[in-house]
């Protein structure tokens, strides 16, 4: 049966974030109303020494590091048609090896051309690509050209305004499905105030759709995320730390008390096997200030899921989980070897 194309008009998204954008969070953006949900960025070598496994005992679809054994991106069938992962890369042979890897796993792939880190830099990726635009086209019309889902990639802004317009232009002229922009340059940081016009005319002069991003301080609850669309005319909204600090803020009914976030996040997290150290990351920044108080401390001393869980009286739901998982791989071995 073919597969539904994934359409990026209208749409509410999970942006990319390195260590915040694993399976947990994903699946409870999803549940929030989150429409599409991005992975963390992957780089491209590292996904290529990962090998694709089946994991029957926690229903997911795990590619393995081959050098250390460590999960590089776990996804499940549940969110199949909602995934876009998106790749680091400054080459196109090897964006392509790797998008035809996950291509039967995920909805979309994006590229990358907005990371302003030093290795994103050093290594040619992530904004990097915006100063070599030629390589860009070549890595995006290389994917739409030999890829059966869509492509699109996220940018930032450029400082000069036609030059912009210019360059998201060019993207387009690729074939890519959609486009999306943090409206900030380079050298700009989060506390630096969204160019929210620049955006409206990027989306004015484009036909794809474009995806509204770097809005998060202005969004503090659902209805701030209509007046974005409004400010910045496109329809479409990406929402990075809004989501990181309370995942609620893509629920229509409103954002629910931090605690409960938690306890939903963690259930995911035991659900998914998440390791302890990436758990603790996303939960440390859903507390934030938090952290300080008498619960928050003794959060921080916890090392284990079980540890974690106990914390937010899920010491239940944890241990069942865990006896189950432990059943199904006994049954799951017995299979292999009778
Ligand atoms: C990011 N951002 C980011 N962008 C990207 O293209 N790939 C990535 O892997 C990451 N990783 C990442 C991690 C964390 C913790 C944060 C906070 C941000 C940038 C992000 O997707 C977004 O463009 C900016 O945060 C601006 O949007 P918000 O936060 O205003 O919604």
């Amino acid at each position: 049966m073919e597969r539904k194309r994934l359409n990026y008009e209208n749409k509410l998204i999970l942006a990319p974030m390195v260590r915040i954008g694993t399976l947990p969070m994903r699946l409870l953006a999803l549940d929030y109303g989150a429409d599409i949900v991005y992975t963390e960025e992957l780089i491209d070598w590292k996904l290529l020494r990962s090998f694709r496994r089946e994991n029957d005992v926690l229903e997911t679809i795990d590619y393995i590091d081959k050098t250390d054994g460590t999960v590089t991106f776990r996804t499940c069938l549940r969110e199949r048609d909602k995934v876009v992962l998106q790749i680091g890369t400054c080459d196109a042979t090897r964006a392509l090896k790797v998008a035809k890897m996950v291509e039967q796993d995920v909805a979309g792939i994006d590229l990358n051309m907005g990371c302003p880190k030093l290795f994103s830099l050093v290594g040619k990726m992530g904004a990097a690509l915006l100063g070599e635009p030629e390589i860009a086209v070549n890595i995006l019309k290389t994917l739409v050209d030999n890829l059966s889902i869509p492509v699109t990639c996220k940018i930032r802004i450029l400082p000069d305004l036609d030059k912009t317009l210019e360059l998201c232009e060019l993207l387009q002229s690729t074939g890519i499905s959609a486009i999306a922009v943090h409206g900030r340059t380079i050298n700009e940081r989060p506390q630096h105030i969204n160019r929210n016009e620049v955006l409206r005319k990027i989306s004015e002069r484009l036909s794809i759709p474009v995806i509204a991003n770097g809005g998060s301080k202005e969004i503090q609850k659902y209805s701030d995320i209509s007046k974005f669309k409004e400010i910045t005319g496109c329809n479409s909204v990406m929402l990075a730390r809004a989501a990181e600090w309370n995942c609620s803020i893509f629920s229509k009914e409103g954002l629910l008390p931090m605690e409960d976030v938690i306890k939903s996040y963690l259930k995911y997290a035991v659900d998914c096997d998440n390791p302890p150290s990436n758990t603790k990351y996303c939960i440390q920044n859903i507390l934030r200030e938090q952290q300080e108080s008498t619960l928050g401390r003794k959060f921080l001393n916890s090392q284990t899921l079980e540890q974690i869980c106990d914390l937010w009286a899920l010491s239940d739901y944890c241990q069942l989980k865990k006896k189950e998982f432990e059943e199904k791989g006994l049954l799951g071995r017995s299979q292999v070897s009778p």
